[in-house]
């Protein structure tokens, strides 16, 4: 571990019959245990210690009422999000809603109606385009481009495709390419969008794990008509391994696109939260830059060690080195393999579970996606049994 390290992430802690869908969720996709599981996005480190102890404080009070959110809650937010990101935004811009994907299918649902277009670039986090066809929206795709090894926006697809949509949903960064877009992309896309009537939803729940030395840029900062005319998902749910806690946050300055979704959220009271919701999104953001800072020092260790050992051992294998967050996109391609093989290799021969690249869009295939969010010797273990396999079929 690095000397300076205060939090121990190479601790390895035993999350089986946990009902971790990471783990126990094996046996029913995969039809077995034997695999290390990389695949869904959370991390198999210790949530951050003061959000645990948030919690622990909490359940002295062995009153388990309803809850409100009290101002704290919203003022741990607004610093957090200033202080990041120089974003100034306001109380009354912030919704709590159970999670990011529930909350853009309830934004969905309040701002588009059935049979309306909904724009994605893929290959993009897959609930995207399952919340698009389940609601019964028609999705229009705009798929990214690939350039010198990483992916880039495709602005004259964009402009083309995004013609007659009522939402864009963007990822920002990027899941699962980990790119952290430049400020031009956004820019474009906020210009077209606001010519074109499209709404934009932004999804931001990788945003604080941006690697330095790239900078997150909230879409909202981009221009008076980025922050009217967008609805920007934002959680500590992804940075300090909360997500059970499913609380998230939709921030919306606009106050007729806010009164539009509150109306939504109040007719079935969807934004009540729970009794730790509130208290755990508090402590991490009033705690939490030295745990973040040494999180992120940690996961780039883990991207540097599997970009050099696969390079070294598994040329063929290339790592996509991500911008932000711990997915790392591995680029099959030159294996030559069908989906099936490459699939079928990563199980039955590297015993690793990870993510298809294909789930993420057609445009994903000949890629997988590795969590790299675990201790280190775990990862060593899955890159030895990745490169034993490898050596196969060379
Ligand atoms: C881009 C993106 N959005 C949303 C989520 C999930 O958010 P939640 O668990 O809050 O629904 C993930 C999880 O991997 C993600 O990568």
């Amino acid at each position: 571990m690095l000397s300076f390290m205060k939090y121990n992430f190479d601790e390895i802690i035993d999350r089986s019959h946990t009902a971790a869908v990471k783990w126990d969720g094996l046996n029913e996709v995969w039809g077995r245990t034997d695999l290390i599981p990389m695949w869904v996005a959370d991390m198999d480190f210790a949530t951050a210690p003061f959000v645990l102890e948030a919690i622990k404080k909490r359940c002295e009070n062995p009153v388990l009422g309803y809850t409100c959110k009290p101002d704290s809650y919203y003022q741990a937010i607004i610093r957090w999000i200033k202080e990041r990101y120089g974003w100034n935004i306001e109380r009354g811009m912030i919704n709590f809603v159970p999670g990011i994907v529930p909350g853009i299918g309830m934004a969905m649902n309040a701002f588009t109606e059935k049979g309306d277009k909904v724009m994605i670039m893929p290959p993009v986090y897959h609930p995207f385009a399952w919340l698009t066809e389940r609601n019964e929206r028609v999705l229009v795709t705009c798929p990214l481009r690939w350039e010198e090894g990483m992916y880039r926006m495709d602005m004259d697809c964009f402009r083309q495709q995004v013609k007659g949509c009522k939402l864009f949903i963007l990822c920002n960064p990027h899941n699962p390419g980990g790119v952290v877009w430049t400020e031009e992309e956004l820019n474009e896309v906020a210009r077209i969008c606001h010519e074109e009537g499209v709404l934009v939803f932004s999804d931001e729940i990788h945003a604080d794990l941006t690697l330095p030395p790239y900078k997150h840029r909230p879409f909202a900062m981009m221009s008076e008509e980025a922050s009217m005319n967008s609805v920007t998902f934002m959680s500590p749910s992804k940075a300090f391994n909360m997500p059970g806690l499913t609380a998230s946050h939709a921030i919306i300055p606009n106050p007729q696109l806010r009164s539009r979704f509150r109306k939504y959220m109040d007719a079935c009271e969807l934004d009540l939260g729970h009794v730790f919701a509130f208290l755990a999104v508090e402590a991490a953001y009033s705690n939490g830059t030295e745990w973040l800072d040494q999180c992120l020092s940690y996961i780039q260790g883990n991207i540097d060690f599997a970009d050099s050992y696969l390079k070294a051992h598994a040329p063929k294998i290339k790592v996509i080195r991500p911008q932000a967050s711990y997915l790392v996109w591995l680029d099959c391609r030159e294996l030559g393999m069908t989906q099936k093989m490459l699939n079928d290799f990563f199980v039955d021969k590297a015993h690793l579970a990870l993510n298809d690249g294909a789930v993420f869009g057609k445009e994903g295939e000949g890629f997988m996606r590795l969590n790299v969010g675990c201790p280190r010797s775990v990862l060593e273990q899955a890159m030895k049994q990745l490169v034993e396999a490898y050596r196969h079929i060379q």
